[in-house]
């Protein structure tokens, strides 16, 4: 499955009389036209996106945009006036209702901006109450209660009352009752907004951490530009419930669509964006350490380079080799190995560029970036560095 959730010409109009208001959206009236002109409300307009298994989307839009409109959507919470979405291939606006219980039960869980926590009941029964109403049984039940709250970090407060907690813990409480359910489809509606900016930095490192381990497909809603880019896979910005852009976050710096969202992602602070796989370059110069040092000098001649990675058989990189060594190689007879520099830096393709412009210029040679198997992907020339100081 390419997609997990596909959304199409979806279209949420509040009022008595949706056709007629998209009629006025045909005509090319605006948001507040409409409603001046019918009383309606357009909450979406003709929204399209997909999301894939395991993605993090997050959308983003200031209040009044159509954010909880679009994730209500998605659990049918609010019905859409047209369009279809599809999850798990099928289009949930058509579901008989048997089937809609069946698929807010077993496929999505949503977690709450005010925990939609019950306080008459501990932090466990909280957790539980989905498996509850999925009739798990209740060892069954219990276990993995008591697994999802593990996952949280709440281990040991599993019979405490949620008047007791704090507003982090109960976040971490709706989370875990999210999760006790294994739901495909994890939609969150601005779920830290309402924590104090330490606790809220503590839950995204949370939800990266248990992401990384449980790949869920999460639709994420906030208003906050940094938490966006620090959580989102990809983002969608919503400006009166119309799609403004879809992007990666780095897609959104180097390529923002319009003033609008030039305005909206200013704060962003982008070297925590940034990945070094965003800036490297695939394609440099690679000679085999075997190589004569004639063919080197006559390759790096060819591409106009003056310093080339130099590899082994497997092409996985040794260090790098400048022009001056290759013709003093040349000159004395000397194999390339002998010159072969080692002192150049290694990152991961993952990492910040942020992380490491410290010490990109403690040595003359590009940056190697590698994959998490320690693949040579790709070089950072140093010069590329210099726009982020
Ligand atoms: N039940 C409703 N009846 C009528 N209009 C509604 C209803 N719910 C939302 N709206 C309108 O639809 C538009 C989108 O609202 P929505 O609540 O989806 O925005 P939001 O992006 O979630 O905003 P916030 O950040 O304030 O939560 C707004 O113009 C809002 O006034
Ligand atoms: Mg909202």
């Amino acid at each position: 499955m390419e997609n997990i959730i596909e959304i199409k010409n979806l279209t949420k109009i509040y009022g008595s009389n949706p056709k007629k208001a998209m009629k006025c959206i045909d005509e090319g009236l605006s948001k507040s036209e409409i409603l001046e002109s019918t009383g309606m409300t357009v909450g979406l307009k003709d929204i399209n996106f997909e999301v894939k298994p395991g993605e993090t989307f997050v959308i983003m839009g200031l209040s009044g945009s159509g954010k909880s409109t679009l994730i209500r959507c998605l659990n049918l919470l609010h019905k859409p006036s047209f369009g279809e979405i599809n999850i798990l291939d099928k289009n949930i606006v058509k579901l008989n209702k048997k089937d809609l219980r069946e698929f807010r039960k077993n496929n999505i869980s949503m977690v709450f901006q005010n925990f939609g926590l019950f306080n008459h009941m501990n932090v466990i029964e909280n957790v539980q109450f989905g498996l509850e109403m999925k009739k798990t049984p209740n060892g069954k039940r219990y276990k993995l209660a008591k697994e999802a709250i593990e996952s949280v970090g709440l281990e040991g407060y599993e019979e405490s009352e949620i008047g007791d907690l704090s507003g982090g813990m109960k976040q971490r409480v709706g989370l875990a009752r999210a999760l006790a359910n294994n739901p495909d489809i994890l939609l969150m509606d601005e779920p830290f907004s309402a924590l104090d900016p330490l606790i809220k930095k503590e839950m995204h490192e949370e939800l990266l951490d248990l992401q990384s381990k449980l790949k869920k497909t999460i639709v994420f809603i906030t208003h906050d530009v940094n938490e966006a880019f620090k959580l989102g896979d990809r983002i969608a910005v919503l400006k009166d419930g119309e799609l403004i852009q879809i992007g990666t976050p780095t897609e959104f710096i180097s390529n923002p669509e319009n003033e609008y969202i030039e305005k909206f992602i200013e704060d962003v602070d982008k070297l925590r964006v940034i990945k070094c796989k965003d800036i490297m370059r695939k394609n440099w110069l690679k000679i085999g350490v075997e190589s004569s040092p004639k063919v080197a000098i006559m390759e790096m001649e060819k591409v106009g380079k003056e310093i080339v990675v130099s590899v082994d058989k497997n092409r996985q990189p040794l260090g790098y080799l400048t022009l001056d060594d290759c013709i003093y190689a040349k000159k004395n007879d000397k194999a390339l190995s002998e010159f072969v520099k080692k002192d150049y830096i290694k990152v991961n393709k993952d990492v910040y560029v942020k992380d490491i412009i410290e010490d990109v210029f403690t040595t003359p040679y590009p940056v190697v970036v590698r994959d998490k198997t320690e693949k040579m992907i790709g070089v950072i020339p140093r010069a590329k560095f210099m726009q982020y100081i």
